[in-house]
């Protein structure tokens, strides 16, 4: 069989593979199996890659860098909802319909409200071309490599009566589970955790790099068709005709004759919806028949035959029990409320299993910082308002000052010194958190710089663990991750400890077998070969997050010339700020910081990048920014950004008004153009670019 031949084949497989597993729920093959398929798809396309084609499965797990969206019109307007909040306002609307129908019989679709952002697909000739943003409504992002990467999303549609175009429009959202693990790697890294799945799902839409779009689990459910042809005369036809082709339509949807019935559909959702894998804020009622829905039209912002209904954020009184102070790797000292239900007020904490609210029992909140303990007026003892919307951690909205004075109360009062080490808290100018300023000897804060060291995206230390790391510590053989490298059999093996974990109330036994040390040995003997960017990430600097460090370890190629680098040399690498300067700077002037970097380069932990440096041909760019953009006649944009670089000239990776130069290939996104236009950004062709390197 020839490659090509053997690349539809393999093609023809996984998407029947696919098919069947996000269809019909049947898995028919390992995962093991299905990967080593993908995988020789993979390598046979790189091999070929005149073979591969735009639907090929290979494109789900993603790979391709887009630096700016290009913003491209709908063909059909995206409009948005009215909504209601009421089962008045939903009576007044169906009075609307009745009138809108001169009296005609009418049916309503009652689908539920996904709270993620919405999608419009294009396919031409069955093949996903195209996948867009809402954007305003009329203009959106192409997000096409993006969206290839949902594994519920058919790249290719068979099916009988297909018009050569159509569009079909849904909501791609986050699952609950990998919201939840984003943000504990987020967390890790030192990023910004997302408020919500939403906001998450929403990011990792429009990441640059698809491969990591890919490893974030997004999906998409489908609720909408249009083409030019009319081919269905109801909204019923065409969702039953979309789960035919294989599209995930939402599921739970129901068709219904009365606005009672509409009524009852929203009471039974109200619950169960917060048993669904993600989040929902509401329920969407639709006339059923596109003849209907002609006749009754849009307004300017939506259409007058459909509307949503949204439901109240559940927010239920708990009892404020007690708080507890929580130091994290920074520092930083977050306010933690233990809550009750209002029923568990005279048991023992111990005992207390929480409120019940969207589905789970809650326990803690989070009060973010003294000044938000201030805002509520909280007192231990207090009647709260807990509340679960779209965001996961639960929120104290205010208190029942009523109740208060049935019940003994007592002011909160924030430590003036750290819970874990004694040291004087601190607040810096501007800033809302109190932190222990003790950074090299508070317990939490070392453990926690171990943690982060050892993390997946800094040295990939996965022998090691939460609970391993708190064993070393408790038994005082590491305290620095320099103390990792100083490990031996001996001080191992045969150590054991019973670690109890608050939040779950069970405790664990941690025990060194030889196993157990071998794989830790290994790993941290591994850890040496890790890339300096990961090393940079893994010292925990406050604001070098994973991006800044790769940034500065491409640019400054070693630890010594970062910390070497004065304030000014810092902020002239391109996006790091003087936020970041500054940190950089304080954390090389403590003295243990330095010693922990030259132990660790001792230790032969890689403190210098090996990436090739460009070999210099001239300086005639020297100082000069450029973003290349579009296709190219002669040279990929690789090499351009190569022969950029060996003149001394400098890429950025977005239009700003920091810009000298857009170089501009063919089609290029106008946006782009437009805004480096705007900013009196020089826009030179390819010819002009090597006019100017000679
Ligand atoms: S239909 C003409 N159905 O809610 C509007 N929208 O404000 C057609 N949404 O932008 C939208 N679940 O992102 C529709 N089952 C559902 C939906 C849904 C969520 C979102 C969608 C839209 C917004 C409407």
């Amino acid at each position: 069989m020839n490659p090509e031949q053997r690349i539809e084949e393999l093609s023809r497989q996984i998407e029947h593979y696919n098919f069947r597993y996000y269809q019909d729920s049947v898995s028919e093959i390992s995962d093991f199996d299905f990967d080593k398929l993908l995988k020789e798809l993979k390598d046979l396309e790189d091999k070929h890659p005149e073979f591969r084609k735009s639907d090929s499965p290979t494109q789900r797990v993603g790979g391709t860098i887009t630096k700016n969206f290009e913003t491209v019109y709908h063909r059909y307007p995206m409009l948005s909802l009215d909504n209601t909040y009421n089962e008045q306002e939903l009576r007044n609307f169906d009075d609307r319909v009745r009138r809108g129908l001169d009296g005609e019989a009418y049916e309503y679709i009652c689908e539920l409200k996904f709270d993620g952002i919405s999608l419009s697909f294009t396919y031409e000739n069955g093949v996903l071309v195209r996948g867009i943003t809402r954007g305003d409504g009329t203009r959106g992002d192409d997000i096409t490599n993006n969206v290839k990467t949902i594994r519920s999303l058919p790249l290719r549609v068979k099916g009988e009566n297909l018009p050569p175009v159509f569009e079909v429009r849904g909501e791609g959202f986050m699952p609950f589970s990998s919201f939840q693990k984003l943000n504990e790697d987020m967390d890790t890294l030192g990023e910004n955790q997302y408020a919500n799945p939403r906001n998450a799902a929403s990011g990792s839409f429009k990441l640059q790099d698809s491969a990591e779009t890919a490893r974030r689990n997004l999906d998409c459910y489908l609720y909408s068709f249009l083409s030019d042809d009319i081919i269905f005369n109801s909204h019923e036809e065409s969702l039953l005709a979309l789960k035919s082709w294989g599209f995930n339509v939402s599921p739970g949807w129901r068709k219904v004759q009365t606005i009672d019935e509409v009524i009852e559909y929203i009471h039974e959702w109200e619950e169960k919806r917060t048993t669904l894998p993600l989040a929902t804020d509401g329920i969407v009622i639709k006339i059923n028949s596109f003849e209907q829905q002609r006749e009754l039209g849009f307004t300017a912002k939506s259409p007058r035959w459909a509307i949503s209904f949204k439901y109240k954020a559940e927010n239920k009184p708990a009892i404020l029990r007690s708080v507890n102070y929580q130091v994290g790797r920074t520092g930083a000292v977050t306010p933690v409320a233990n809550l009750s239900d209002v029923s568990e007020r005279d048991l023992d904490y111990k005992k207390v299993k929480g409120v019940h609210l969207s589905g789970t029992r809650v326990k803690r909140a989070t009060l973010h910082n003294a000044n938000e303990i201030l805002r509520l007026d909280i007192r231990i003892g207090d009647t709260v308002f807990v509340e679960k919307s779209g965001e996961i951690i639960p929120k104290i909205t205010g208190v029942d000052t009523e109740k208060r004075s049935q019940y003994i109360t007592q002011a909160v009062e924030f430590p003036t010194k750290c819970p874990e080490c004694g040291s004087e808290l601190m607040r810096n100018e501007g800033e809302v958190a109190f932190f222990c300023p003790n950074d090299s000897h508070c317990p939490p804060q070392l453990k926690g710089r171990i943690e982060h060291y050892i993390h997946r995206k800094a040295m990939n230390l996965d022998s090691l663990g939460e609970g391993k790391i708190e064993l070393l510590f408790d038994l005082g053989l590491v305290s620095t991750p320099a103390d990792l490298y100083d490990l031996t059999e001996e001080k191992l093996l045969g150590l054991e400890k019973n670690i109890f974990n608050e939040e779950t109330g069970k405790t664990k036994k941690i025990s060194f077998r030889e196993k157990t040390v071998e794989n830790i040995l290994k790993g941290i003997e591994l850890s040496k070969t890790a890339p300096f960017k990961n090393v940079l990430f893994g010292l925990g600097i406050r604001f070098v997050g994973a991006t800044v460090a790769d940034k500065l370890a491409s640019y400054f190629k070693s630890i010594d010339a970062i910390r070497a680098a004065s304030y000014d040399e810092l902020t002239a690498v391109p996006e790091i700020g003087g936020r970041i300067a500054m940190s950089i700077e304080s954390y090389f002037s403590v003295p243990e910081n330095q010693l922990l970097v030259d132990r660790l380069k001792a230790a032969g932990v890689q403190m210098e990048s090996n990436e090739k440096p460009v070999e210099l041909e001239s300086n005639v760019l020297e100082g000069k920014t450029f973003v290349i953009s579009g296709v190219f006649e002669n040279f990929d944009r690789d090499e351009l950004k190569i022969k950029i670089e060996a003149n001394g000239g400098r890429i950025l990776s977005g239009v700003s008004g920091k810009l000298n130069f857009l170089l501009a290939g063919a089609n290029m996104g106008p946006s782009k153009l437009e805004k480096a236009r705007k900013l009196g950004v020089t826009i030179l062709s390819e010819e002009e670019f090597l006019g100017m390197i000679g």
